[in-house]
């Protein structure tokens, strides 16, 4: 597929309205968990678009938290990007600041790894490895029902996620693990320049 922006211009337009570090890091994250599950559904020639996506999904987050989803649409469609891509990245906010269902199995992805990625990033932290490569799904199943670690990711949201995609919980978990271990090295190496 012929995207309507290549690659580096949609990191370019990210940092453009995103400094913070942790919001980069967010975006590269979901950009890979993205790619990985293209590939797990047999999306894998579409691959590119939904990393696109999930790099850009939260463009509007930084620098208009009240307006998360609402002012994407004018940030995107301002840089040429195409109106699908600005309809999946609104999805994600379904139910909370954006009324567009996710429908596509792309969108059913980002709405289910937006707020977990977020979780398992913060478990993460924790660890002694700082990593997710020694990670297993049953520290992340504890992480999940203690509602006081990570409250801002919701869990409400990754439950109706994995609704939505026809998903046990558990083996989310598992796959968006699996995903973040897929780009892990290179979202660090990639942070690592962003601080350079
Ligand atoms: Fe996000």
């Amino acid at each position: 597929m012929g995207e309507c922006i290549s690659r580096e211009e949609a990191f370019e337009l990210l940092k453009k309205y995103n400094k913070e570090p942790f919001h980069i890091q967010h975006a590269l994250t979901v950009e890979g968990v993205m790619r990985w599950y293209a590939q797990k559904l047999g999306y894998g020639s579409e691959a590119d678009h939904w990393a696109l996506v999930g790099l850009l999904h939260d463009i509007d987050f930084e620098l208009y938290p009240d307006e998360h989803c609402q002012k994407a649409p004018e940030l995107l469609s301002k840089a040429g990007v195409s109106e699908d891509i600005i309809r999946s990245v609104c999805s994600h906010g379904y139910g909370i600041c954006s009324d567009i269902k996710p429908e596509h199995d792309m969108e059913k992805v980002l709405f289910a790894v937006d707020e977990l990625t977020g979780l398992i990033g913060a478990a993460a932290i924790m660890r002694p490895s700082k990593s997710v490569m020694d990670m297993e799904t049953k520290s992340i199943k504890k992480k999940f029902k203690d509602k006081r670690f990570a409250a801002g990711c919701s869990r409400d949201v990754i439950e109706q996620g994995a609704k939505e995609l026809g998903t046990e919980l558990d083996s989310l978990f598992e796959d968006t693990i699996m995903a973040m271990r897929s780009c892990e090295e290179s979202v660090n190496k990639a942070l690592e320049e962003y601080h350079a």
